[in-house]
């Protein structure tokens, strides 16, 4: 056997025994790469005579030819199986059944505000924002709260750092009620707007959480009086929680932005370890509310002889408990995938009073 038929012999071996695409090109460097054994036959042509390079030449060629062919051929086979193997390992069975529960959802107290601003958008009211972080004089001052009044206080009330040049100090929002103030000084009557909100309050237990969300409300005309502040709220907690009519009182209390003020509480009874509306002795506190002060409307520029006006303001976390619920205060806000999936709503469900709340 001659050198070339050797060398022949042991490259289509090895082109044949390569498992894989990578020890293929090994193979094909070591025969046609820049010091390949047969890229060294064919570079000691050069120096051939020509009678050699007659002879020799055709059958070094040939060699070179059958090799590149074997190396192609053989690359398409290896091709093909690991394309196989890939489709294999990655096959996806059809028939099985589609996931079955989304992992994330509409937080209730997200839920209950599209609820809340759905149902007061039927009764005309518009959605009115303010800023989280405040200045004094609208969550305190303008709202009438007496200068030594304890909301001030450090204990409840977080506090920013002075400005260096004023002295200033901004505070967290303790509740949605600057936003009436914000309304009132940018808007002349009528003014009919809720304003839902995150609040700010240093206090944390089991029913208390330093953050918390309240929807506020804000209604000022020429003849508005104490009867439509609670046709409002009772037809409001009414279709809130899906109840044909609501047992309420009016339980006369303070806020210094109010005159009168009330709270409102629903008739209930717990006896039975749950919580049912409309019967039994027990009262359950829903919401703050009361007429708008008259200090409140010149604090904001509108003229207490000509308009009055009702507010009240509402924790909506709280009522997202009561309307799902949801027993504990503090995993609402511990962001853990696990209690939404429980809790949480489908967001292509946004609630409306046509179809239905949730
Ligand atoms: N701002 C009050 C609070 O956070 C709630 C409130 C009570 C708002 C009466 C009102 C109102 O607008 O009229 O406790």
């Amino acid at each position: 056997m001659t050198d070339l038929a050797t060398l022949e012999l042991e490259l289509i071996n090895a082109i044949g025994g390569a498992e894989s695409v990578a020890a293929l090109e090994e193979v094909r460097v070591a025969a046609l790469g820049k010091s390949g054994s047969v890229s060294g036959l064919l570079k000691g042509m050069g120096a051939m005579s020509p009678d050699e390079r007659r002879e020799q030449g055709p059958m070094i060629n040939g060699l070179r030819d059958r090799v590149s062919a074997a190396i192609a051929a053989k690359k398409a086979e290896l091709e093909a199986a690991e394309l196989d193997a890939r489709l294999q390992a990655e096959r996806v069975d059809l028939t099985l059944p589609a996931r079955p529960r989304r992992k994330g959802g509409v937080h209730p107290t997200m839920q209950v505000m599209d609820e809340m601003i759905a149902l007061f958008a039927e009764m005309g009211f518009a959605v009115a924002e303010g800023p989280d972080i405040e200045d004094d004089f609208h969550n305190f001052t303008a709202l009438n709260f007496p200068p030594k009044h304890p909301a001030r206080e450090m204990h409840d009330t977080f506090f920013l750092k002075p400005d260096p040049e004023t002295g200033e100090r901004k505070v967290l929002r303790t509740h949605t009620s600057p936003v009436q103030v914000r309304t009132m000084m940018s808007q002349t009557p009528p003014i009919r707007i809720i304003a839902p909100g995150r609040t700010f309050r240093k206090d944390s237990d089991a029913t208390h959480t330093p953050m918390f969300h309240q929807i506020e409300g804000l209604v000022i005309d020429r003849d508005i009086h104490m009867g439509h502040l609670k046709t409002t709220l009772q037809t409001f907690i009414a279709r809130f929680f899906e109840l044909d009519e609501v047992q309420a009182r009016f339980r006369p209390h303070h806020f210094p932005f109010t005159e009168p003020s009330a709270e409102m509480d629903i008739r209930c009874d717990r006896s039975g370890g749950k919580l049912v509306f409309n019967t039994g002795d027990d009262w359950l506190e829903i919401l703050g509310c009361g007429m708008v002060h008259p200090n409140v409307l010149k604090n904001c520029g509108i003229d207490p002889d000509e308009y009055q006006g009702f507010a009240f303001g509402m924790g909506v976390d709280r009522l997202a408990m009561l309307k799902y619920g949801v027993p504990d205060l503090r995993p609402m806000f511990d962001a853990d995938t696990r209690w939404l999936a429980h809790y949480g709503f489908s967001a292509f469900a946004a609630p409306n009073p046509a179809s239905g709340l949730s």
